[in-house]
């Protein structure tokens, strides 16, 4: 291979996005057909798995991790063709897979261009297909409580007509699946591809030499969900978004760029950037590379005049061959991607041209920041040379109601309450995001932990990635760098979460060090890490890593007094006895609290300490499958808010914390497996704020003035009763009254979060808080006792929407009292009506417990609300109205307008 120029480098951030001329992308989301099977269905598998014994998903989520894969590679499955789409990240090329001889499937009907398909179901994507079936409810159904109690299990195929015109002869033509659930394996024309089997990565197909360009192009695409593969809901289905790429047979690899920039001041930065360029053809290539760098605005469109050119660059590549070239160029003046709210989201753009005799042959882009990181272990955190504290919520990639089937605009609401929450991180729990989760946390200004694995060799469910962690880790590690890596809000790559190989000292830290050079490998520029909630600081496993992410044992794990008569992991606050040990490395918590509560859902006693367990009495109700909203109740591992911000705040070098979790999320419903979602979120399954809420709020936004009461004061039962009043307060102090009557004033201590009064006797009427700082009124919250449910109220969060057929309106139905006050222990069943260019997609209530399908247009208010999904109907312009109905009630509606 020759190189006329060669020119080495240095480093920045961001996204490769792909137009232009000479390449195409073009969404193939429509017009799908799609069937499933639950059974035995056929005999295309990937591999032959493991019988299961152990069905019961509950348990703790920090029982340590020890099922191991024995091996079951069996020579009638199809393994041993997929694995050649891992070569592409293979780096040795000696441990490259060779494609057998043959081709499986061709006569298997579905993958058949003449096979009738006009009776299976017509679907576009992102898909999810179990996320509007009714939930499973019986004991031991085939699907618990931990995967969510939906029918993600079985096979399951997609058929679509791919367009390949006769002028696309001489392209190349490659399928972009930004992620499918699970095990897919993909045919054009009979011919079987390829494949990818963990769902959560994206992978690229070379079609190319099974299309016919002269006539039809079927694609057919096999998915395989295995139960008992997860901890969490994983979705079912071709849940992204899915990508016909054409281009000339020399172009920018896929992923191929890399943008780093280095040496950043006011006055200028350099910009390096790398570019991977095929040359897929049977000649050698004389190939010219221009690349010039543009400014983004925040909608990401080019905005004036080039910043930078990059000097012009020739490469020879050979034939069949991959070249690497390096660039380098200063820019002036940069303007620095930051976080958001304290600093700005400047993005750039660069756009390489490849030019073959003067001829552009193919145009590629990159999305990139500039911004400086440093991870400081005294502290913290440093971006472009400000400190910020970590305040940052762990998420899961569904999307509540509407599964795991990306939505732009959902995953906008999520972040846009996040924000409003003043979180500034999120770590991606465990596993990468749809690509367009990134483009909302560059544009919005959150810093981004970025994980792939929850497990390792050593398995924490029976199917889940352990059975294919050996032959897959190298290729999905890399291919998971390579696509994000030039997101600037991206800060660290986690490559593991508590996984099982924390228990078996050297053997498991080989491991973990095998998988840290593969990320260091593919991006020197920021740091690796894999949280733990099991190692040790004299363990060898925290030295695999460049940044220490602990679960829960800073704060320390079961070591308060409520928790000690539990079993598992104990440990005391292990802060200090890390930093000592890495005084280099920066320190945060990738999880903390897996604090639980059900929104406005109060039990009694309350607990007089600050954070306990939950259990049948103390926060729990097993009956209810509900947990108090008090929140001071934990999973048996966890720690209520109010311990981790006095652990946090004790030792001033720990650099933030991720908290356990910002959104609910379908499945790991602990402590309660019989029900359908996650009770750890700060934000409920529906989008509706519990009161932690505000007591995360009152600490990451001081400067917003808040005073939140709970509980509600609906309490006729309990007219004389003791019934505490906790008020979360970002002032220092605080007065409760009752009808007018002081219960007297209260001044938060040293580590101390929220103000209790706990021997306040109920009557009904009007609490109300009036909170100081520095002496002076700061905010004020009054709570009623409310009358008797009497209408319904609809409230859209947007009232105009597109009418593509993608984008939604979340509608919040409130039950009212007669003078419009929320009721907020109604649980009046509504039916929802929609009339015009509109459609319902889901409703739900955020009751984990409530086991109506999502798809019922039927739902009971929790805590006086309830929420409907409403999307207008593709390319229908015009108004749609929902109208909400109830026995008793005045009913309620609202118009939203497509267009
Ligand atoms: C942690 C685990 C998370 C989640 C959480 C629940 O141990 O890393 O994935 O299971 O517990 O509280």
């Amino acid at each position: 291979m020759r190189k006329k120029f060669v020119f080495v480098l240095i480093l920045i951030c961001s996204v490769s996005f792909a137009f232009g001329q000479n390449r195409e992308k073009i969404d193939i989301n429509e017009g799908w057909r799609f069937f499933r099977y639950e059974n035995n269905p056929d005999s295309l598998i990937y591999d032959e798995r493991p019988a299961v014994f152990d069905k019961n998903d509950v348990k703790d989520a920090d029982t340590r991790a020890t099922l191991q894969n024995h091996g079951n590679a069996s020579n009638k499955s199809l393994k041993m063709y997929i694995l050649p789409t891992a070569n592409e990240f293979i780096k040795d090329k000696n441990k490259h897979y060779e494609r057998p001889d043959g081709n499986p499937g061709k006569d298997f009907p579905f993958v058949k261009n003449d096979f009738n398909d006009s009776d299976w179901q017509y679907i576009d994507l992102p898909h999810d297909w179990a996320i509007d079936k009714p939930f499973y409810t019986e004991e031991n159904a085939i699907v618990g409580g931990g995967m969510g109690r939906l029918p993600v299990q079985g096979v399951a195929w997609y058929r679509r007509k791919i367009d390949i015109p006769k002028s696309d002869s001489g392209k190349e033509i490659y399928l972009d699946i930004d992620g499918a659930m699970s095990y897919a394996m993909v045919w054009l024309n009979g011919n079987l591809v390829g494949g990818w089997p963990y769902g959560y990565n994206s992978f690229r197909l070379n079609l190319t030499p099974f299309v016919n360009f002269e006539g039809d192009n079927q694609l057919a695409i096999r998915l395989d969900n295995p139960t008992n593969s997860s901890r969490w809901y994983p979705g079912a289905g071709i849940y992204r978004n899915v990508w016909l790429v054409k281009t000339s047979p020399v172009h920018v690899a896929h992923w191929g760029t890399f943008i780093k920039a280095e040496n950043i001041s006011e006055k200028s930065a350099t910009i390096t950037i790398s570019i991977d360029i095929d040359n897929n053809s049977t000649k050698n290539q004389d190939v010219e590379i221009l690349t010039d760098i543009y400014r983004l605005d925040n909608d990401l469109k080019i905005s004036g005049n080039k910043v930078a050119t990059f000097p012009k660059q020739n490469i020879v590549i050979e034939a069949r061959e991959k070249s690497k070239i390096r660039n380098t160029v200063n820019i002036k003046n940069p303007l620095l991607w930051g976080v958001y709210p304290q600093q700005e989201q400047n993005m750039y753009l660069a756009i390489n041209r490849l030019f073959i005799n003067n001829k552009l042959i193919d145009t590629y882009e990159t999305r990139f920041g500039i911004r400086d990181i440093k991870f400081d272990a005294e502290k913290g955190l440093l971006i472009n040379g400000e400190k910020i504290r970590i305040q940052g919520v762990n998420q899961h990639h569904d999307l509540g109601a509407l599964g795991a089937a990306f939505n732009l605009r959902a995953a906008e609401r999520q972040l846009e309450m996040l924000r409003e929450l003043g979180c500034n991180a999120i770590r991606l729990a465990h596993n990468p995001p749809a690509p367009e989760l990134l483009e909302l946390t560059d544009r919005m200004g959150f810093l981004v932990i970025d994980e792939i694995f929850d497990c390792w060799e050593k398995g924490k469910n029976p199917l889940d990635f352990h059975l294919i962690f050996p032959d897959w880790y190298e290729a999905d590690i890399r291919a998971f760098i390579r696509r994000d890596k030039n997101h600037p809000s991206i800060i660290a790559w986690s490559f593991g979460n508590e996984v099982g190989e924390q228990y078996t000292d050297e053997p498991g830290a080989a491991v973990a060090w095998k998988l840290a050079a593969l990320v260091k490998d593919e991006d020197s520029t920021r740091p690796t890490t894999a949280s733990m909630n099991f190692a040790k600081p004299d363990m060898p496993f925290p030295q695999t890593m460049d940044i220490i992410s602990l679960n829960y044992q800073g704060e320390g794990i079961r070591d308060a007094a409520a928790y000690s008569h539990l079993k598992g992991i104990r440990t005391p606050p292990l802060y200090p006895a890390f930093h000592q040990k890495f005084p280099d490395k920066m320190i945060v918590s990738s999880e903390t609290a897996s604090a639980l509560s059900s929104r406005g859902t109060y039990f009694f006693p309350v607990f007089a300490g600050n954070s306990a367990p939950v259990s049948e009495g103390s926060g729990g109700n097993d009956a209810l499958r509900q947990v108090s909203a008090y929140e001071l109740y934990t999973s048996p591992f966890g720690s209520s808010a109010d311990k981790v911000f006095a652990m946090q705040d004790n030792h001033p070098f720990v650099a933030g914390e991720f908290v356990w979790t910002g959104w609910d999320h379908l499945g790991e419903p602990t402590p309660y497996y019989s029900s359908r979602s996650s009770y750890c979120g700060i934000i409920d399954l529906a989008g509706f704020k519990k009161d932690r809420f505000y007591l995360y709020q009152s600490r990451w936004r001081p400067e917003l003035p808040t005073v939140h009461i709970l509980p509600h004061w609906n309490w006729e039962s309990r007219t004389g009763q003791i019934t505490p009043v906790h008020i979360f307060t970002s002032g220092d102090e605080a007065e409760l009254f009752l009808n007018g009557k002081s219960l007297g004033k209260k001044k938060k201590d040293k580590f101390e979060y929220r103000l209790r009064w706990d021997s306040v006797v109920y009557e009904p009427g009007i609490l109300k808080a009036v909170a100081y700082k520095d002496g002076k009124q700061w905010a004020i919250h009054e709570v009623k006792t409310t009358g008797i449910p009497v209408k319904i109220a609809l409230s859209a969060d947007r009232n105009v929407i597109d009418a593509d057929g993608k984008d939604i309106s979340f509608v919040t139905v409130r039950i009212l009292d007669s003078d419009g006050n929320l009721v907020p222990n109604a649980d009046n069943k509504i039916w929802f009506e929609i009339s015009g260019t509109g459609e319902i997609v889901a409703t739900d209530n955020g009751n984990p417990a409530d086991m109506i399908s999502f798809a019922s247009k039927e739902r009971s208010a929790f805590g006086g609300l309830a929420l409907v999904i409403m999307r207008g109907k593709k390319g229908k312009k015009g108004e749609m109205k929902l109208t909400a109905r109830s026995e008793r009630l005045d009913s309620g509606s609202v118009i939203i307008s497509s267009r």
